[in-house]
């Protein structure tokens, strides 16, 4: 149920979580949103195909970034938000996988409360659970990873961040890694470093969800020279602890390095 009601005049924002890419794993609920809204800003991991959604008269508004090129510096994107919110606009903030994760919409609802905009979030598939289940990979397993972790492998300064490596190696739970594809020899290398073994199955999926998806399998210490060898180029998580041995090995996955 919309936390607003239906007449409401005033202008508003939600941000919709639009999940890793195919179209079937909207939520109803960022589809409504999607049909309801005066502008939708959306980002660059946005099948355009779900924009389809939109009514004939709604602004889109490409606010995308990729590969670290941003095409509309954040501070530009909040303000334009509030702006199009103050003129009675329903404005939907369309982010790939869930707002809530490695997503900065908790900087969109800072600014956006700050400002006095109602809000509304929608959460979406984020990619670590769209690329698990593509590879039937149960990222939790009562005997096998009793805690998962989200990390990224990217921070605010293009570094890998300092995660405590050491309690993650040793919780015995998956790893999902965001952003993390171009800096994965640091991230394997700091968890060997602290304990987890180098031949802990580890996986990289591309473009999870989306027709080109591919899957390259290895293990913590092989991941690296895999992927330098396969060069994804689209989005990739990597997923890394005992749970990925239990992927389904389909077609499409690259490679099987020991
Ligand atoms: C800025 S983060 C956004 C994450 C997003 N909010 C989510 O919940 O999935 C971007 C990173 O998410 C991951 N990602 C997003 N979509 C993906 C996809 N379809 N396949 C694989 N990884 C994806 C990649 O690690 C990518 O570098």
């Amino acid at each position: 149920m919309s936390a607003f009601p239906l007449n409401d005049n005033a202008g508003r924002a939600t941000l919709v979580g639009a999940g890793p890419g195919d179209p079937e794993l909207l939520t109803l609920r960022a589809v409504k949103a999607i049909q309801g809204a005066d502008a939708i800003l959306y980002d660059a991991l946005i099948d355009p195909a779900i924009l389809d959604y939109a009514r004939p008269g709604c602004r889109r508004i490409d606010v995308g970034k990729r590969c670290g090129r941003h095409a509309m510096q954040q501070s530009a994107i909040n303000a334009l938000i509030v702006k199009l919110a103050g003129t009675g606009k329903h404005v939907v903030r369309l982010k790939g996988g869930d707002p809530f994760v490695f997503g900065r919409g908790g900087e969109e609802l800072d600014t956006l409360r700050a400002a006095g905009v109602p809000v509304e979030v929608v959460p979406g598939v984020t990619a670590a659970c769209a690329a698990a289940a593509s590879l039937q990979i149960p990222l939790t397993h009562r005997e096998t990873a009793r805690s998962l972790h989200f990390v990224t492998g990217h921070g605010a300064d293009g570094e890998v961040p300092a995660h405590d490596w050491r309690a993650l190696a040793a919780s015995g739970g998956t790893i999902a890694a965001y952003m993390a594809g171009k800096t994965v020899r640091k991230v394997a290398a700091s968890l060997i470093e602290a304990g987890l073994p180098a031949s802990t199955p580890a996986v990289a999926v591309e473009n999870a969800s989306r027709p080109q998806q591919a899957a390259y399998h290895a293990t913590l210490g092989t991941l690296a020279d895999v992927l330098d060898a396969e060069q994804p180029s689209g989005p990739t998580l990597i997923v890394i602890g005992k749970v990925v041995a239990l992927a389904r090995i389909v077609e499409e996955s690259k490679r099987l390095a020991a």
